[in-house]
């Protein structure tokens, strides 16, 4: 027997599994069945902007080479980037282009920063219920996770009380901290005061602040605050695949501090060369898709309505507060501890695929699942009902 890399025993990402399901049972059915209602990943329902596809038609249609870009990425787009986080930001961070990494989604943006910023060994800190290739990717790079168990109390969220705990308890301060506003699975954010305190604590602790930005823009109570304003050692990971409804062009970005733009540069060059070239022809012009966005972000939040006002009607009362993000994290306590063995009924009985909360938190995510509202609006209004039929 041949030896296989400790990293590469990883935990299952549970959504996917779920999703293979659902596709199986989907295709058993006929034409006139009930169709799966597909809440179980964050895949928003819409494709690309259109003014992306255009700008890709374009390119192919004039023979434009589609080769290796720079490694960072395209200067155009790089440009693109910093111009956005002028215009986008109640409080605008001025980023220079040549601080922008090009990246093959945040997924790309975190192997990055994680090699980039840790050593094997490092402990990196995080908030649970947690995105759970975090763990997976520290994992992976021999990097280790330290979870802080958080609740409704801090939103789920990291304080820098947990930090401070940290250290009273004799476990030290940690490398680096993950943080993710609004975050995924519980859609809740930092507000920009207790993500400022965290920055700042961050940087004078000599912790490594990764925030992933990712949801930005999908933000139901308040405007998000970039960490990038905030911090000039943080890095910062964010992505065409949520908010641009992108997510198989693979394509994102890191803001990078001065000091690891060039260890990134170097690792780019040679894990990836470049992000390809053609997701970056249609991530430029998806920066100008406003209105198309601003109709999808309406859908988001007429979906949300619906599911927050329907589902304590069908029994499910303890939501986490839905502040952002496209996810409700849904304490199922009060009828079962099983979150697999409940998420599998529920597809089986009802339909319905949401991805169980033990994916996101193995200790006390049995009683939680994750519903995803980002599919079409009419399948979010039919899911509620079928849920308030589901006695399961
Ligand atoms: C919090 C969070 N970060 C990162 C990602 C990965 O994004 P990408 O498609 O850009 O790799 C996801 C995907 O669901 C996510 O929920």
């Amino acid at each position: 027997m041949l030896k296989i890399g400790a990293g590469a025993s990883l935990r299952p990402f549970l959504a996917m599994d779920v999703a293979a399901r659902a596709s199986a049972l989907q295709a058993t059915r006929g034409p006139a069945d009930p169709r799966v209602l597909r809440l179980e990943v964050g895949q928003p329902a819409t494709g690309a902007p259109r003014a992306a596809v255009a700008a890709v038609q374009r390119a192919l249609a004039a023979g434009t080479p589609l080769g290796y870009t720079d490694a960072l990425g395209l200067h155009s787009l790089r440009a693109r980037i910093a111009a956005h986080y002028r215009s986008f930001y109640a409080v605008p961070a001025q980023v220079p282009p040549d601080r922008i990494a090009v990246t093959t989604g945040a997924s790309g943006g975190f192997l990055l920063a994680f090699l980039a910023a840790f050593d094997p060994g490092d402990r990196i800190a995080l908030a649970s219920p947690y995105y759970p290739p975090y763990v997976n990717i520290l994992h992976a790079l021999s990097l280790r996770a330290v979870v802080l168990p958080t609740g409704p109390d801090t939103r789920y969220q990291p304080t820098v009380a947990h930090l401070e705990a940290m250290a009273a308890g004799g476990q030290g301060l940690p490398d680096g901290l993950i943080v993710a506003s609004p975050g995924n699975p519980a859609g809740t954010c930092l507000d920009a005061d207790e993500l400022a305190a965290l920055a700042r604590y961050c940087h004078a602790s000599g912790i490594r602040l990764v925030s992933d930005e990712i949801y930005h823009g999908l933000n139901w109570d308040g405007p998000p605050a970039t960490a990038c304003a905030l911090s000039d050692s943080a890095i910062i990971i964010n992505s065409l695949s949520k908010y641009w409804s992108m997510t198989g062009w693979r394509v994102g970005w890191t803001v990078l501090p001065e000091d690891l733009v060039a260890p990134v540069l170097r690792l780019k060059q040679n894990l990836f060369i470049s992000a390809p070239h053609v997701s970056q022809i249609a991530a430029e012009a998806a920066f100008d898709a406003g209105d198309e966005i601003a109709a999808t972000l309406a859908g988001y939040r007429r979906a949300r309505a619906h599911l927050l006002d329907a589902l304590p009607a069908a029994g499910f009362r303890d939501l986490s507060p839905a502040q952002g993000a496209f996810y409700l994290y849904v304490d199922i306590g009060a009828r079962s501890q099983d979150s697999v063995g409940f998420c599998a009924r529920l597809l089986a009985e009802a339909g319905i695929a949401a991805t169980p909360g033990v994916d996101f938190d193995a200790k006390r995510g049995h009683r939680h699942v994750r519903l995803s509202y980002c599919g079409p609006e009419a399948d979010m209004v039919e899911a509620a009902r079928r849920l308030a039929a589901f006695s399961g």
